[in-house]
């Protein structure tokens, strides 16, 4: 029997990540898969211990922030209550709100993406994604939504950051594309258009 699919969803702030999750995971659902939707940074301690720095009420350095998304990623793995790891052995599909690409996009900014790739290698060791579904939004489109969705911006929401995340990802999938398998998906359409097109992509490998 084919082992069950990991599947990690990726892009900017604003991108669609949360909505096409759920979207997908229906779809999932009605062709009969249990699935398990999570999302990083993750609601363990060690998450909030991040939403704390970026929502201002703690201060931390990029290194360290690097550093807890490692740990965080790591507890989200191997967790013995709802770890990803665990829920794939239970039969689940799993589909995370990003995984270590996030890392490798958003922390290059102020260090080097090799020291990321590299301090995210066991993560990388333990779990694969089957996919990685960046959706593609343009940075503008994206401030957009999240304007008009959202009350406050947090830390990484400005323009400019959108943009270098954006340019991130995409050197970072030049990097690493003989080890991961990668599919970009074009962001900047309907949520339903977005989900049949991301939906095409995972028959495939189902
Ligand atoms: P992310 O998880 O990547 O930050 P969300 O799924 O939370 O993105 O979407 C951000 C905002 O944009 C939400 O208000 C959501 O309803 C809206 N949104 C998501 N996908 C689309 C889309 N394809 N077109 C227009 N608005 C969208
Ligand atoms: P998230 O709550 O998913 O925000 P959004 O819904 O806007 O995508 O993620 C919070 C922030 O954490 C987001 O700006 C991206 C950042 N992040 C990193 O900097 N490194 C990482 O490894 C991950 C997973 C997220």
């Amino acid at each position: 029997m084919a082992k069950n699919l990991f599947i990690a969803l990726e892009g900017i702030d604003g991108s669609g990540k949360s909505t096409q999750s759920q979207l997908l995971a229906r779809q999932l659902q009605q062709a009969g898969h249990k699935v398990y939707t999570t999302f990083e940074p993750t609601d363990s301690p060690i998450g909030k211990m991040i939403r704390d720095i970026f929502s201002h009420r703690m201060e931390a350095d990029h290194k360290v922030i690097a550093g807890l998304f490692v740990a965080d990623r790591l507890h989200h793995l191997s967790n013995q209550e709802d770890g990803i790891l665990k829920k794939l052995e239970e039969g689940y599909t799993v589909i995370s709100d990003r995984y270590y690409l996030s890392s490798y996009a958003y922390h290059a900014a102020h260090m080097s993406m090799d020291w990321v790739i590299n301090a995210n290698s066991m993560a990388a060791d333990l779990l694969r994604p089957d996919l990685n579904i960046y959706i593609d939004v343009d940075p503008e489109t994206s401030m957009e939504r999240i304007n008009k969705g959202r009350s406050s911006t947090e830390m990484y929401e400005t323009l400019d950051n959108l943009k270098n995340v954006k340019a991130k990802y995409f050197e970072a999938f030049e990097k690493v594309k003989h080890d991961e398998n990668i599919y970009i998906i074009n962001g900047n359409r309907e949520e339903e258009e977005v989900a049949e097109s991301i939906w095409q992509e995972v028959q495939k490998i189902l």
